[in-house]
């Protein structure tokens, strides 16, 4: 029997999708049997037909084609209809939040599913086509500039006109991961005068291979700023206080900020404070794209657009989903990656190797059981990060 496979529609709101027309056709030449919800692809621009020339089936009823699927598909976390109904040892692909969902990974151990948290994907060289977090971020740091220039009522660009000069914008972005980088490019090209700041002092040499300057107090004693993981680390408190009054100053003098700034498994730290915005001049935009881990200016209202004493706070939820098409595309194509990284294509069938440090990594439960080590119970607490070479 063939290995089969169900792309779910999304619901509340999340225009993504988790399978394009050319990764559905990649998965139906492997010998896949691919079957889509009906209007899953719709707002990413993916029509029914599209799906269906490249050798999918059309359904409209999800639940009943999960019964029997070995693989389902998501962008975020399937309802509990469609985890009911899926059968032991069936492959769960998504982005599950994991930490923030403790309920629905037990349902899915008591299902006896292997459920894949696609965000946990460690950071290392193999996994690295399989990123979802970076695919989605790149696209999220793009986004928030133009979402910035959209609410800014100048221009980014010096422009000399016969009425005069209009000044260069100035372009400050907090935290020079990789939505940061791309937001530090995206206002480049677009003529602004870009600084950029990160805890992580590898980021400097980024920052200014970009063009961009970089804003950064000094390290307590030879703190590199990261994990091994080569993520951001909880600073010292001394080491925030000096931060904050670096940023204070700088601050002031920007017509947009955009915040990128996370640490992972912990709420995104606050780096502009309400002194901070008031200082800023009137007209002047905060992009806050950690807003959807408690922002890193607590003003920002998630979801909205707001404003205080003038400045515009942007605070959209799923920013990457405002590219449904592009990000549609990328996280298809992460989704395509991890599959053929574990499927034996002589056999036609899953090869998953529970050994393997991606599958360890992203992998929630497996035969009745929570098996990561982040989530295991009280007392076998592990590091909740994810491992990476980066
Ligand atoms: P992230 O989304 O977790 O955080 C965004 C940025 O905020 C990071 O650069 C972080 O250092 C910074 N940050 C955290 N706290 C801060 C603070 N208090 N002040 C200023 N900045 C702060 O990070 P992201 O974008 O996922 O990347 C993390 C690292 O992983 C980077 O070094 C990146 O290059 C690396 N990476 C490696 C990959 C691989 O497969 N080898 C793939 C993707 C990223």
């Amino acid at each position: 029997m063939a290995v089969s496979l169900v792309v779910l529609k999304e619901a509340g709101g999340e225009t993504r999708v988790a399978a394009t027309p050319e990764t559905v056709k990649k998965l139906t030449a492997l010998g896949v049997s691919m079957t889509v919800e009906a209007g899953a692809g719709a707002q990413s621009g993916f029509a029914d037909a599209s799906y269906q020339a490249e050798g999918a089936t059309i359904t409209s009823d999800a639940a009943g084609s999960v019964k029997t699927a070995d693989i389902v598909f998501g962008v975020k976390a399937p309802s509990a209809d469609i985890v009911g109904v899926m059968k032991k040892d069936a492959l769960l692909v998504a982005q599950l939040n994991p930490y923030q969902s403790e309920a629905a990974v037990k349902t899915y151990a008591a299902q006896g599913i292997q459920a894949m948290a696609m965000e946990l994907m460690p950071r290392i060289t193999r996994a690295q086509s399989m990123d979802v977090l970076s695919s989605q971020s790149n696209l999220s740091g793009y986004k928030a500039v133009l979402d910035a220039t959209a609410e800014f009522n100048r221009a980014l660009p010096m422009m000399m006109t016969a009425a005069g000069t209009v000044p260069a914008a100035r372009v400050f972005v907090m935290g020079a991961g990789v939505a940061g980088l791309q937001a530090i490019a995206t206002a480049k090209r677009l003529g602004a005068i870009v600084s950029a700041t990160d805890v992580r002092r590898a980021a400097a040499e980024q920052v200014e291979s970009l063009g961009g300057s970089f804003v950064m107090v000094e390290a307590d004693d030879d703190d590199s700023g990261e994990t091994e993981g080569g993520y951001a680390k909880e600073m010292s408190e001394d080491y925030q206080k000096r931060q904050a009054a670096l940023v204070a100053e700088h601050i002031a003098k920007q017509d947009i900020v955009i915040c990128t700034a996370l640490i992972p498994g912990r709420p995104a730290p606050e780096l502009v404070s309400t002194a901070m915005v008031e200082a800023m001049r009137p007209g002047s935009v905060i992009v806050d794209l950690a807003a959807e881990q408690g922002g890193n200016c607590k003003l920002s209202k998630l979801g909205e657009v707001s404003e205080h004493n003038g400045v515009k706070l942007v605070a959209h939820e799923n920013v990457p989903g405002r590219l449904a098409g592009n990000a549609s595309e990328l996280y298809a194509r992460n989704l395509l990656n991890f599959i053929l990284a574990f499927f034996d294509a002589e056999e036609k069938a899953l090869a998953l190797d529970w050994e393997d440090e991606i599958i360890t990594g992203i992998g929630l439960t497996r035969d009745g059981a929570v098996v990561h080590p982040a989530l295991a119970p009280a007392g076998e607490q592990a590091d909740a990060e994810p491992k990476g070479d980066a």
